[in-house]
């Protein structure tokens, strides 16, 4: 079958062949065979036992029993749409990639979610939000995989499953569902103080968005885009909505929650249905592509840090469009696999560790969650460009693949050398110099400054704004069943500053602390070399 038809104007995934109505004059079991009655039970007699002979019967309820397949382990609650991109051609001087040229128009779908939550979640919960987009590009796949909040919690990809599991409900009572409002969660980001900028972002407004629609959207890592002259830029991605960033205060979001735990999801689908497509411009923050990697003193690997706007601003490289619903929330919204790594000519990756280890982690759980290694094949996940890979077999396999030697070159199937050229239109890795040193496992020290940007944050907040702040950490720390959690924390307020120290304090009805300095050790997990020590062979 040949690529989605997922166009500009907005359709299903998957062929026409592929788009199954489930409809008829009759019905029939899987293999076609025409039934009678899917009413009743094969029994001896009306009263008797059922008989195990009865195939629709076993066919009909182990396939309900397999229905549900596991849903993601993190960003499990979410909501798509379908539209297009099209390029302003702006970013044509810092890089080659073809769906960014002026006026062409690219296919995409987007999935937004929440992190924490299970799929039954609510949608008004104070989390940070994903912002998962998918490029169908004539060059292959693009997934900007983002948040709607534009720092991390880590700066390290080894600590997510700590972070998550942190995060996650309490193992025991399977509480709090999707709220930040628990003792683990607040225990992580008292110890592991780089949470810190993360974490003020979450209690502030940007925490409860007003809708999907109204969202901004951040690549977060820093990327290396490459040109047709080879040569290579920084940049940081940004989706900037076109209807504005508007968010919810606390108590409209519990209403709001109470009344339609599907708050978003609902809002998102009427609005397109209503011809109120929503639209968002993407625009890059460009750096020079250094040896140190920094800019104006910020290291641009660590994606605990933004780039202010004032040192660095937005220019706009395209918009996006989303103009049509999905049609089966199953094929697409839940099967939709993005990855990091699914990238075109023109886009590369830095060294930031943690965009590294999402290399590794997507592939990885989309193999588990989706059942095998072919989940590319799904209508959904199916690239629009063509496809000639040496991939085989595996479980939900469907393509019939043909010929016998499944490697290049070979001397079988009419002889297949190596293709004269291959480098024309490939993607090909820009060669930059790899840092030379020893292996440590062992953060940069310009990763270890936690605080300045939160302050940033704090001191830009207006008055009304450090209102819903102050509330939010004394509602969500006043949940907290350990005090020594919530006196850890208000240390970290403290060297934010003291003022929302103080205020937190009083609503915990706890001693601002006296002094920030009494902070202990900046992180939990200290480096072997922070800790003084030196590897034994030294
Ligand atoms: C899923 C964003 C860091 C592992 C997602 C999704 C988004 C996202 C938006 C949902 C995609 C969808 O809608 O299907 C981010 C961002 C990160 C980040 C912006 C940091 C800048 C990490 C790290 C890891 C990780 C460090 C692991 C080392 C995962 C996994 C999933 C996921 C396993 C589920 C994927 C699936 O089941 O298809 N992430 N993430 N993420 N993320 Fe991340």
């Amino acid at each position: 079958s040949g690529p989605a038809t997922v166009t500009p104007t907005g359709q299903d995934s998957g062929t026409a062949a592929e788009r199954v109505a489930q409809g008829g004059p009759y019905l029939t079991t899987a293999q076609g065979n025409r039934l009678y009655d899917t009413d009743h039970s094969l029994k001896a007699g009306p009263r008797g036992p059922i008989l195990l002979q009865d195939h629709h019967l076993r066919e009909k309820i182990t396939h309900f029993d397999h229905e549900r397949i596991p849903e993601r382990v993190v960003h499990a609650r979410g909501a798509a749409a379908h539209g297009y991109f099209k390029g302003y051609g702006t970013a044509g001087n810092i890089t080659k990639a073809a769906f960014l040229a002026k006026d062409v128009t690219t296919p995409v779908f987007v999935r937004f979610s929440t992190v924490l939550g299970s799929r039954g979640s609510a949608d008004t919960v104070r989390d940070t939000r994903g912002f998962a987009t998918k490029f169908y590009t004539s060059e292959g796949t693009f997934d900007l995989v983002g948040n709607n909040i534009p720092v991390f919690f880590i700066q390290d990809a080894i600590k997510f499953p700590d972070i998550i599991h942190a995060g996650k409900p309490h193992p025991d009572r399977e509480i709090p569902q999707a709220q930040s409002a628990h003792d683990t969660f607040w225990d992580f980001v008292s110890l592991h103080t780089e949470a810190t900028h993360h974490t003020l972002w979450n209690m502030s407004d940007r925490g409860i968005p007003r809708s999907y629609r109204m969202m901004e959207g951040f690549g977060i890592h820093t990327f290396r885009l490459v040109n047709d002259r080879d040569e290579t830029t920084l940049v940081k991605f940004h989706w900037k909505p076109k209807l504005g960033i508007h968010s919810q205060v606390w108590e409209e979001a519990q209403l709001a929650g109470g009344v339609d735990p599907d708050f978003h999801r609902r809002d998102l689908a009427d609005a397109i249905e209503a011809g109120a497509y929503p639209q968002w411009e993407l625009g890059v923050q460009i750096f020079p592509d250094t040896e140190e990697q920094m800019f104006e003193g910020i290291d641009l690997l660590d994606s605990t840090n933004i780039v202010p706007e004032e040192l660095a601003p937005v220019h706009p490289i395209g918009l996006l469009t989303l103009n049509a619903n999905p049609s089966n929330y199953f094929a697409e919204t839940e099967q939709v696999a993005f990855h990091p790594g699914h990238l075109v000519p023109g886009i590369d990756i830095t060294d930031d560790p943690l965009l590294a280890g999402r290399l590794f982690s997507y592939l990885d759980t989309q193999i588990s969650r989706l059942g095998g290694p072919n989940f590319a094949q799904l209508p959904i996940n199916r690239t629009h460009a063509p496809v000639n890979d040496m991939l085989r077999d595996g479980m939900h396999q469907t393509a019939v693949h043909q010929g016998v030697a499944p490697y290049r070159p070979n001397s079988l199937d009419g002889g297949c050398p190596f293709l004269a050229g291959a480098a024309e239109g490939a993607y090909i890795e820009v060669p930059v110099e790899v840092p030379a040193g020893r292996k440590v496992r062992q953060a940069p020290e310009t990763f270890a400054d936690h605080f300045s940007q939160p302050r940033r944050f704090w001191l830009s907040m207006s008055a009304v704004e450090r209102e819903h702040i102050i509330a939010a950490y004394t509602f969500e720390l006043g949940k907290c069943y350990e005090q020594a959690i919530k006196e850890r924390n208000l240390l970290s307020l403290a060297r934010i500053d003291p003022e929302l120290c103080r205020r937190v304090a009083a609503g915990l009805g706890l001693p601002a602390p006296q002094s920030p300095d009494d902070l202990p050790a900046v992180s939990a997990s200290p480096a072997l070399s922070q800790l003084g020590k030196t590897w034994p062979l030294d």
